[in-house]
């Protein structure tokens, strides 16, 4: 299948994340085949295909939860090819997951908590814990209410539903202050109302915060994104603005032949 450009190449903003020609292997099988992937600081980037296309297995590249077998990742003007998702986290990169990953013993606002926690000082902090807590306590509750959870704020994090675990997760996420998140597609399981609820959190994240989002829902990702990228078969087919890849023939041949 021919690799659609839609759009210019024209040198822009600077990058934030260029993954170039990355590629990884499961036995025989190639999940992520030599894609090149660019978000710019401050862009909605976009990742779409159907099952099985590779979308997960790219940002777990670009996360470090997975290694590459070849190909580079930059971000921030620095190779991170080599480095771990620890390292990575503290570069900035932020990352939610296909299932939502909480403290369930925990209350929620502890989760946010703890998630920050690293950011202010980790552990050698743990020496004035009263103190600690408290400095943590406000910005917490700040994100819990952009979230729309303030009012769970002392609620088990396990007697969440699946839809405000995956609100908290995002909350974690930003109580780190991310440069790039990346969010495995968040509306998965979620209500009616949490979907507008995210839909109006995400559009409403500052541009510092980049944004690299797998989501099946093509009514979020087009209302969102400044670029859509398409995968298919671990190939990137398109990328380009939401109005151009909507109407690209490659597009709905690549989702055509996937449900056949
Ligand atoms: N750890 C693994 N071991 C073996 N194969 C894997 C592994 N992870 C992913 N794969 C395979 O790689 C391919 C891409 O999987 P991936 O999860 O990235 O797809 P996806 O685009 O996220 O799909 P979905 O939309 O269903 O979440 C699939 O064929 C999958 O079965
Ligand atoms: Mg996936």
């Amino acid at each position: 299948m021919a690799d659609v450009r839609v759009g210019s190449g024209a040198a822009g903003p600077p990058a934030l994340l260029t993954a170039t020609a990355v590629t990884r292997r499961y036995g025989s099988l190639t999940a992520v085949d030599a894609v090149d992937l660019r978000v710019v600081e401050g862009e909605r980037h976009a990742l779409i295909g159907p099952n099985g296309a590779g979308k997960t297995t790219l940002l777990d590249l670009v996360g470090g939860a997975t290694r590459v077998d070849d190909g580079r990742i930059d971000f921030a003007g620095r190779d991170v090819t080599r480095l771990g998702p620890a390292r990575r986290a503290r570069l900035g990169i932020g990352r939610i997951h296909q299932r939502p990953a909480v403290w369930s013993s925990l209350t929620v606002r502890e989760n946010v908590e703890v998630a920050a926690w690293r950011r202010v000082g980790g552990l050698r902090r743990v020496a004035t814990p009263g103190r600690f807590r408290r400095r943590l306590r406000e910005p917490a509750l700040a994100l819990l209410d952009r979230v729309g959870l303030a009012d769970l704020a002392t609620s088990t994090a396990a007697h969440l539903s699946h839809g405000q675990r995956r609100l908290l997760e995002i909350a974690m996420a930003l109580a780190n202050q991310p440069r790039l998140l990346l969010l495995d597609e968040p509306a998965a399981g979620l209500s009616g109302v949490e979907v507008q609820r995210l839909a109006a959190l995400l559009a409403g994240l500052p541009r510092e915060v980049s944004v690299l989002l797998v989501e099946h829902r093509l009514d979020l990702v087009y209302a969102l994104a400044d670029t859509v990228t398409v995968l298919y078969d671990g190939r990137r087919v398109a990328s380009g603005g939401p109005a151009e890849i909507r109407d690209s023939p490659e597009v709905r041949r690549a989702y055509a032949e996937a449900v056949r």
